[in-house]
């Protein structure tokens, strides 16, 4: 599809999977989430085989890029976009342009697929050289404190684990919390959208007279951080924070265009900032150029991206 003299960037093919799982372990240091990131995409219904690329020479597997397309909400319109993650080079093959190959071969790939933008978490002195800007989005954390009034609400909702069945009341949550933040990752409309594949995450929904009215996503290892919170209504948002808090100091992973920031706000203090690491590259107009403008003039609140389920292993 796309080579240089001795490089060459083809679509993987089910006999690469195993060479690109040794990519990714090599190139992040012997760590296997990335090889395990690849792996579950590919389970998914959104997963495009098309852009996920490998960089071949000498019949051997050098590199590997993977762009996802998801549906991103930007500025209240839904469009379908890439997150770009991971990309791998193995180490002996390194600064020999191998990352470069794929990383234009891949964005002028998803420009021709029609494509509006790519967004990625990563080193924020490498992408620049291909078009992507810092700062697109960043950060958000509501830290309620401890001992806020909250614990007087404790008790009104029911936890139990998320089932078949669950994911039109959770898609409907998710537009009542999120829908407004400018800059959000929509979760696909697929029961593994709101599981997790790490077992030290627990999946919940909340339920008040038999009715899911909120969701939560907490890994055991970090319990005063929460993955994902979302509320159905103010007694949602403020019963649920209670029941996960319990008096204690909580960080919720809300922006403060959220639903839940209306009544939690005054539980607690607020920090979001735009990240250098936070990457975007426009690839052909739409309304993410607005959003940057916007943001950049100081209009509108920078994004944040709660990422899909896969990123938690
Ligand atoms: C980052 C990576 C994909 C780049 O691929 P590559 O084939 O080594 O890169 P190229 O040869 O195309 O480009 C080399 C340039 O990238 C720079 N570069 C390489 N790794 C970098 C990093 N981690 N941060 C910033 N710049 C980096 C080099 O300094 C070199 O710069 P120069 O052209 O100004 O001399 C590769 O080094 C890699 O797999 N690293 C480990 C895994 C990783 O960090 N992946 C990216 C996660 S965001």
């Amino acid at each position: 599809m796309f080579s240089t003299s001795a490089v060459t960037v083809r679509q993987e093919s089910i006999n690469d999977y195993l060479a690109i799982a040794d990519v990714h372990y090599h190139a992040f240091e012997n760590r296997q989430a990335e090889a395990k990131i690849v792996a579950l995409h590919r389970q998914r219904y959104c997963f495009e085989p098309k852009l996920s690329l490998v960089a071949e020479t000498g019949g051997r597997i050098v590199g590997h890029v993977l762009y996802s397309p998801r549906t991103l909400r930007v500025m209240g319109q839904d469009i379908g976009a890439l997150i770009l993650g991971p990309l791998g080079v193995l180490p002996e093959w390194q600064g020999r342009g191998v990352g470069s190959v794929l990383m234009r071969a891949g964005d002028d790939l998803a420009r021709t697929l029609g494509y509006p933008f790519v967004v990625l978490l990563g080193h924020d002195t490498y992408y620049p050289r291909f078009g992507y800007v810092g700062n697109a989005f960043g950060f958000s954390t509501l830290t309620l404190r401890a001992g806020a009034a909250l614990h007087l609400f404790e008790g009104a909702v029911e936890a139990r684990p998320v089932q078949a069945g669950d994911e039109p009341a959770l898609m409907a949550l998710w537009r009542i919390e999120e829908a407004g933040v400018d800059l959000s990752v929509v979760p696909d409309d697929d029961l593994s959208a709101w599981l997790s594949p790490n077992p030290r995450i627990t999946c919940s929904v909340y339920l008040r007279d038999g009715k899911i009215v909120g969701y939560t996503r907490v890994s055991a290892d970090e319990p005063g951080q929460v993955r994902m919170f979302l509320a159905r209504d103010v007694n949602a948002s403020v019963e649920i924070a209670a029941a996960l808090g319990q008096g204690r100091s909580l960080a919720l992973p809300l922006h403060p265009r959220s639903g839940s920031a209306r009544v939690l706000s005054e539980y607690g203090d607020w920090s979001y900032r735009a990240d250098p690491h936070c990457m975007a590259r426009a690839l052909t107009p739409s309304m993410f150029d607005s959003y940057m403008a916007l943001m950049r003039r100081g209009q509108r609140i920078p994004g944040r991206i709660l990422w899909p389920a896969e990123f938690d292993v």
